[in-house]
């Protein structure tokens, strides 16, 4: 451990599109997750950007190429596919998002982000349950993802294993599953973690340490190879799995 659519979902470079399927599914945390960003979803991106700290050390591990399929869970606004498909070779982008709400700010960000780069780069959006995720079903893909990663999500999903299991499941061997999140904050004075875990409750978002022991089980298991990186001072951790 180191401690420092409306389009066809077999055509997903051609569009960026959103489903719509309000209503369906057992939907209780993407109700709760409407109801937290209906309208904080306007000024998520410009007040995240303070606390979100290790996205972009996470993007940096992410590998694309013209021939690569990534996909993000928990994409919410698409801050992070839109900056992967700015590279000159993004391959195939994908996000999924328990939240409509979330994912029609993503889809109006990456139509917008689409004009800028005259036609390139398009993520396809679908809406949908981490802990359902299957890539036939949401995305149309007979082929598992080389990419997936999570970015302050687990930390908001009460049923987070079954979230884990499935990226794991939907990854070809030899794939990555990138995690960033909440760590212990054992670096930083202990008032500001019990502040910052006070504030964090009042958004659904809970520091879970059993989720950091999770992955060191699953590195044990032999499923994966398992490295953490420390973001300032254990503020967050970026969990980087190679799938066996
Ligand atoms: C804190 S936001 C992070 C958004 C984005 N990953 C980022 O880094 O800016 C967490 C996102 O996870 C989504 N989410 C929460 N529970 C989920 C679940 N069970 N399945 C899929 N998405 C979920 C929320 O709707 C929200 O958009």
């Amino acid at each position: 451990m180191n401690d420092s659519s409306p389009s066809a979902p077999n055509s997903p470079a051609q569009h960026t599109s959103s489903s719509n399927n309000r209503g369906s599914g057992p939907a209780d945390q993407a109700v709760a997750m409407d109801r937290m960003y209906r309208l904080t979803r306007h000024i998520y991106d410009l007040t995240r950007r303070y606390y979100l700290l290790g996205r972009d050390r996470l993007l940096d591990k992410v590998v694309t190429s013209p021939t690569t399929a990534t996909l993000e869970v928990g994409c919410g606004t698409a801050r992070n596919l839109i900056k992967l498909a700015g590279r000159r070779d993004h391959g195939l982008l994908y996000g999924l998002d328990a939240s409509h709400e979330m994912l029609e700010t993503a889809a109006q960000n990456s139509a917008l982000a689409e004009i800028k780069r005259r036609g390139s780069g398009q993520i396809v959006l679908r809406q949908g349950l981490a802990e359902q995720l299957d890539s036939q079903r949401m995305f149309g893909r007979n082929e598992p993802f080389d990419t997936i990663f999570f970015s302050y999500c687990l930390s908001m999903i009460p049923t987070w294993p079954g979230a884990i299991d499935a990226a794991m499941a939907n990854l070809r061997p030899g794939g990555t599953l990138l995690i960033v999140d909440f760590w212990d904050q054992r670096g930083l004075p202990a008032f500001f973690a019990a502040g910052l875990k006070r504030w964090l409750s009042l958004f659904h978002v809970h520091y879970r340490p059993e989720v950091h022991e999770a992955l060191v089980e699953l590195g044990r298991s032999g499923r994966g190879d398992v490295t953490f990186d420390s973001v300032a001072k254990r503020y967050a951790y970026i969990a980087t799995i190679r799938k066996q």
